[in-house]
């Protein structure tokens, strides 16, 4: 059964990609997918390198291989080259840790099966416990690509203020590797991040010029003013969206720059069924976002909501100038001024 002459329905191909996922997931966990990446060889081979059941390896390298992940030639199996590429090096996105976020999202759904029904979302704490630093790990690439050159870039003489010096503070900063960059770009500038939770601060060392303190992007008073304060993939998690824009103002100097990152679209169902990354933001936002959001207590803005609540939080807040515009990591970047 066929809806067009070369398309399987969309339910088959949906379900034919949750079991190749689930493929690559259950090989991440096992060792399978490490030693696949690192050498083709035999199922034994891939079994002995993985430090796994060879008979067990064999069953998965067959689905990676009908999957399209893998090939097989002479009784070996490799990478196909195209997962070569999604997993390797200078791939714009972490494929391996977007496995990982697919993988343990799974592990929530009773959790956030019974929030659909209550209404009362899911704690943060839950989340931090499942994902562990699969979040961060999934952001990093695009902050490394664009946070500098396009997002700050693209605000008119900030790189250059900030090339000469400036405070920086980046609130729910996460693992701190957006800080990380930014301190990297702006070796003049201090970059403090904020997180509510310390869990996911790294262990190894920041640059000099950075560090990671507590805080709650709502209330917390650190005692020192900004010239530029940064909110990445962030806001629509937080309860109170008013407060965090209000928090934003008072961190910042006269003049100073609030810089934040959201989700791209733009809240017309009739326009968002055209993007591709629109079913990732909403299912996202349902599994994730949005539950954190209302076990936070908010009103529960997310991605699919599109900009408008967001301008009318940083308006509410005394923003002037507040723009918009579109980046080609499928990101909204907001800017205000203080
Ligand atoms: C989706 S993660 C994004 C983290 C990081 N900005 C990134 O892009 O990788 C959301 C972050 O918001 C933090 N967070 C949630 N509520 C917060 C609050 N009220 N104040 C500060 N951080 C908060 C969480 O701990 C988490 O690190």
């Amino acid at each position: 059964v066929s809806d067009s002459a070369h398309q399987p329905p969309r339910f088959l191909t949906h379900l034919f990609g949750w079991y190749a996922m689930t493929m690559l997931a259950v090989g991440a966990r096992s060792g399978l997918l490490d030693a696949l990446i690192a050498a083709p060889g035999t199922a034994e081979d891939i079994a002995r390198r993985a430090g796994v059941d060879p008979r067990n390896a064999l069953e998965w390298l067959r689905a990676l291989t009908v999957a399209g992940h893998s090939t097989f030639a002479d009784g070996r199996f490799a990478l196909s080259e195209e997962t070569a590429m999604a997993f390797g090096p200078g791939f714009p996105v972490d494929a391996r840790a977007i496995v990982d976020f697919a993988d343990r999202t799974g592990d929530l759904l009773p959790t956030v099966a019974e929030a659909i029904r209550s209404g009362r979302g899911v704690d943060s704490q839950v989340y931090q416990a499942a994902y562990g630093t699969a979040v961060a790990r999934v952001n990093s690439p695009t902050y490394a690509a664009a946070l500098v050159d396009e997002w700050i870039g693209g605000v008119p003489g900030l790189a250059d203020r900030l090339s000469a010096g400036g405070m920086i503070a980046d609130l729910a900063c996460g693992n701190g590797d957006a800080a990380a960059i930014m301190g990297r770009a702006f070796p003049s500038a201090r970059v403090v991040g904020y997180d509510i939770d310390t869990a996911l601060f790294p262990t190894s060392s920041l640059p000099d010029n950075v560090t990671l303190r507590p805080g709650d992007a709502r209330s917390s008073d650190p005692g020192q003013q900004f010239d530029v304060v940064t909110c990445l993939d962030s806001f629509h998690h937080f309860g109170d969206p008013g407060k965090v824009a209000e928090q934003a103002r008072s961190l910042l100097n006269p003049g100073g720059v609030f810089l934040v990152a959201e989700s791209g679209l733009s809240g017309d169902l009739a326009v968002d069924t055209g993007n591709p990354v629109a079913l990732i933001v909403c299912a996202a936002g349902l599994l994730y976002c949005l539950q954190e959001n209302l076990a936070a207590g908010g009103p529960g803005f997310s991605g699919g909501d599109g900009p408008d609540w967001l301008i009318k939080a940083l308006q509410a807040a005394g923003f002037r100038d507040v723009q918009t515009r579109d980046s080609p990591t499928g990101y909204r970047i907001f800017t205000a001024t203080a």
